[in-house]
């Protein structure tokens, strides 16, 4: 299918506004303007649909984005504020751990990074939880357009050290100003869907090639 449809759904702060029907989800995850939602615009085509504007407030909401009636995206509030206090940190990891440890639809979790920097204490931190709650946790690498090609193998694999990645454990570099690594991540949206036995399929949407070297 081509994506006809994407809108907000409700930003949820406890789990009993969680929309209720059965839908495949996916969840990214990430420090706060790492570009969780520029990169959900990106994929969905759509510039405005999730707020690229950050306040710390904000961090504390689950976004639902409805797609087709077919399947979620989740925008999962961010962390890595500066300022935040300590109460707050705690609120940012219940939210976090009560949604993935409760969401029965919930497929996989993207853990984005930005591909500049080594992964922070609480990035290692999130991509544990994901693991610990069950899923393999697919790695996404944003802002690759600020670095070249090598620069970009060289983080790929500063990022997989620090986080401790396993040898088959996926990382994808992506940029949601160029739109590289478009294709790339809905083959393996396809690929999870399969694998999940769920009868979707998303053709190839608008997007470049370029960071792979299977042009
Ligand atoms: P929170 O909602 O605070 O958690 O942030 P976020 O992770 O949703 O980040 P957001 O998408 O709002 O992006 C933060 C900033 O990074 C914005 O100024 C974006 O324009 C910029 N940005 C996001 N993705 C890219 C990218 O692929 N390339 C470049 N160059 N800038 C990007
Ligand atoms: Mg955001």
């Amino acid at each position: 299918m081509k994506i006809k449809n994407s809108s907000f759904v409700i930003s949820a702060v406890s789990k009993t506004q969680y929309p209720e029907d059965q839908l495949p989800e996916f969840a990214f995850a990430g420090r706060s303007n790492v570009g969780k939602s520029s990169l959900i615009n990106m994929l969905l085509g759509r510039k405005g649909l999730a707020k690229t504007s950050s306040t710390p407030g904000k961090t504390q909401l689950v976004n639902f984005y409805d797609i087709d009636g077919i399947f979620r995206f989740v925008d999962l509030p961010g962390y890595g504020f500066a300022k935040v206090s300590k109460t707050q940190k705690a609120g940012w990891g219940k939210i976090i751990e009560t949604y993935l440890h409760n969401r029965e639809t919930l497929l996989e979790v993207f853990q984005l990074v930005d591909i500049r920097h080594t992964p922070s204490a609480e990035d290692i931190q999130m991509y544990n939880w994901i693991q610990t709650a069950g899923f393999n946790g697919i790695v996404i690498a944003t802002k690759a357009d600020k670095l070249n090609k090598n620069q970009i193998q060289k983080q790929l694999s500063v990022i997989r050290k620090t986080l401790g990645m396993e040898k088959d454990a996926v990382i994808l570099p992506i940029s949601s100003q160029t739109r590289d690594g478009k294709y790339e991540f809905w083959d393996m949206i396809n690929e999870l869907f399969e694998a999940n036995e769920i009868e979707i399929f998303m053709e190839r949407q608008d997007g470049s090639n370029k960071l792979l070297n299977n042009e």
